[in-house]
């Protein structure tokens, strides 16, 4: 017999989980940082359900494609980077920065179909990002300052997440959060503030002091989400102008892996020397790890819904309809093998 509704039934109500039907969130996702990919470097990395490699072409032009060959399906990961063309082992085909393969060990002319799937790429702050699209429905995010005010550090975490990114970046209009999982409490006057919300981003700002490290106050708190998988903060901590971006990459169903980025307004550090800034951001970094592993302590066996909700999760709430309402596609999915097709 079913239980009758009412309180014995659990209200809850599912998200879009990533890899539903093969499909992702479309959005930018970091695959390696820029340092990785040298002139012979060829990266091979789990993407979406299945495998992309990447590398620089003959301009130097970071790119990210799919990893199988299109003759045989060799993982290229394996292959040889010959004056920015991507070379086969196996049968020396050979693919340029489009994926397309433009000529054969044999002297052959590739067949027109011989092709690998091109992400569109973007490599910003010393990451590289690929979009799941064929075209970018947004840009890569900027710091509001200009490239040449601040210093900036990317990294990639060791860290391995057993959730979506989505739930991970739902921590950001969570913000209730902070003071039970991060510890310090918020200034006495804090209010959760209002999320704005685009087809592809979301903003808050808080202009009050919101205490929230015991390292310092931040100020003029600043946070933008885009896509299902990354979040941006820029604040002042310590008087000075500070940025941060994490992004996650979906490897797969509930796995994925986080990037860092953090930067500092160069004319704010008191000895505006390469070393000082480097000294900034290790701190950020230092910061950031530890909040991130407090982040992942609860992700261990979580079943992730909206389940009952609070009034200060109403902005959560509004997440999860922004996510209800995000666009999935995966247009490389059987170059991929995001399915083990074709
Ligand atoms: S499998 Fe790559 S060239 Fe034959
Ligand atoms: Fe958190």
């Amino acid at each position: 017999m079913n239980a009758a509704p009412g309180i014995h039934a659990r209200p809850a109500r599912a998200l879009p989980a990533e890899g539903d039907n093969g499909l992702y969130s479309q959005t930018w996702y970091p695959v390696c940082l820029g340092e990785e990919l040298t002139a012979d470097t060829i990266v091979g990395r789990e993407f979406l359900g299945g495998r992309v490699i990447a590398f620089r072409d003959a301009h130097g032009e970071a790119c990210v494609t799919s990893a199988f060959c299109a003759h045989l399906g060799v993982d290229l990961q394996c292959a040889a980077l010959v004056d920015g063309l991507v070379r086969c082992p196996y049968h020396h085909f050979y693919y340029d920065g489009r994926g397309k393969a433009v000529k054969i060990g044999n002297g052959e002319t590739p067949p027109q179909a011989a092709r690998l799937y091109r992400y569109p790429t973007v490599e910003k702050y010393g990451v590289v990002f690929a979009f799941n699209g064929d075209e970018p429905l947004f840009d890569v995010p900027s710091f509001s300052l200009p490239d040449d005010q601040i210093a900036y550090h990317a990294f990639k975490t060791p860290m391995h997440f057993t959730v979506d990114p989505w739930v991970i970046i739902s921590q950001t209009p969570d913000l209730n959060h902070t003071q039970f999982l991060h510890g310090p409490e918020f200034a006495p006057q804090f209010e959760i503030p209002e999320m704005q919300f685009t087809d592809y981003s979301g903003h808050y700002s808080v202009d009050e002091d919101l205490y929230f490290d015991a390292s310092g106050v931040f100020k003029e708190l600043h946070a933008n989400v885009y896509g299902t998988n990354i979040v941006q903060l820029e604040t002042i901590i310590n008087n000075m102008w500070t940025g941060g971006t994490a992004s996650l990459v979906a490897l797969g169903p509930n796995s994925c892996e986080a990037y860092g980025i953090n930067a500092v307004k160069k004319a704010d550090v008191p000895e505006q020397t390469p070393e000082a800034y480097q000294q900034v951001l290790d701190g950020l970094k230092a910061m950031n790890m530890q909040v991130m592993s407090e982040d992942q302590s609860v992700y261990q066996n979580i079943r992730f819904v909206q389940g009952t909700l609070l009034e200060v999760d109403r902005e959560l709430a509004r997440y999860f309809d922004y996510l209800r309402r995000y666009p999935r596609a995966n247009p490389g999915r059987e170059f991929i093998n995001g399915d083990g097709k074709p």
